[in-house]
């Protein structure tokens, strides 16, 4: 019995559907020796999922950055997400997906003639609620302590652990993190600043995971006619800025409202935020 999860939801492995309390892997698996793998997660509405397309082309970027060769489709991924929402009977909910490079021998180089491992499960996600949406979150800044390929959704995320556990311990929601100075993103989401009615994002690179709410929020600000720029992000400028945010797939957009333990702005959800998170919510609604 695994605690605090439906263990007899159904989940795909390998091809097959079976109980997520039975499903196993080996411990010879890449991903758990190694980290070997990549992943994605796709949220859905009202069992719809939102933006499937964009989330399966980045599973594909990442396996393919990684050289994992699998035999799976976008249709056959498509079709197993949605069959695994159906049966769930659940309305709001994410689509975790995982590919590993298999069960092989521990050696580091990649193994021959081996199967990837694949799995995908479909779990409940409460949308974020009024208290987040009004009262936003907290953050602090601090260093990113990354590989230089934060590009690729690899599941060996021990470096966002630890920026995660880092700020649990210091009381507050997430990390704004710094490379040489420069933002790139959260521990599991990307960061916005807003200066003078601009909406800034940093660079899309090898430093951060482009997330897929990183074209939509680009795409939400020209139908708001918010100006955009993607640029470098400099410590100073996130601790002046007018507003922060923060995008993920569950996350949504949340403003951040507390930085380094002082208001962003007045300390309240500002105006560009209001506008798209409105914008957001159409999309949604438009399912
Ligand atoms: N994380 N950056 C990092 C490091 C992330 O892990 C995520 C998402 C994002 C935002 O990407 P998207 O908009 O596609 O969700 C940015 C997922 C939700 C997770 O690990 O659970």
């Amino acid at each position: 019995m695994i605690p605090n999860v439906d263990n007899d939801a159904l989940v795909y492995l390998n091809g097959e559907l079976i109980r997520l309390g039975d499903a196993k892997v080996s411990v010879l698996d890449r991903g758990f020796i190694f980290g070997d793998g990549v992943y994605d997660v796709v949220p859905a509405y009202g069992g719809k999922p939102f933006r499937m397309d964009a989330h399966l082309a980045r599973l594909e970027r990442s396996m393919s950055a990684i050289g994992i060769q699998c035999a799976l489709g976008r249709a056959e991924w498509e079709r197993i997400v949605l069959d695994l929402i159906a049966r769930s009977g659940l309305g709001d909910c994410m689509a975790y997906i995982q590919v590993t490079r298999g069960v092989a021998k521990r050696d580091h180089g990649f193994p021959q003639g081996v199967e990837p491992t694949i799995f995908c499960m479909v779990s409940p996600f409460k949308r974020p609620d009024a208290a987040l949406r009004e009262g936003g979150l907290s953050a602090i800044g601090a260093p990113d302590l990354r590989w230089l390929r934060c590009d690729i959704k690899s599941v060996s995320l021990l470096g966002n652990v630890l920026a995660r556990q880092q700020a649990i311990e210091a009381g507050v929601d997430d990390v704004i993190q710094f490379r040489d100075g420069h933002l790139t993103e959260g521990s599991a989401a990307n960061i916005w600043v807003v200066r003078s009615g601009e909406l800034l994002a940093p660079p899309r690179g090898n430093l951060l995971l482009e997330g897929i709410r990183y074209s939509l929020m680009e795409e939400l600000a020209l139908e708001c006619g918010i100006p955009f720029q993607m640029r470098a992000i400099s410590e100073a400028e996130v601790a002046a800025a007018d507003e922060l945010m923060l995008t993920s797939a569950t996350k949504e957009v949340l403003p951040i409202t507390r930085y380094n333990h002082q208001p962003v702005g007045e300390g309240t959800p500002g105006p560009v935020y209001a506008r798209l998170r409105a914008a957001y919510d159409a999309k949604i609604a438009a399912l």
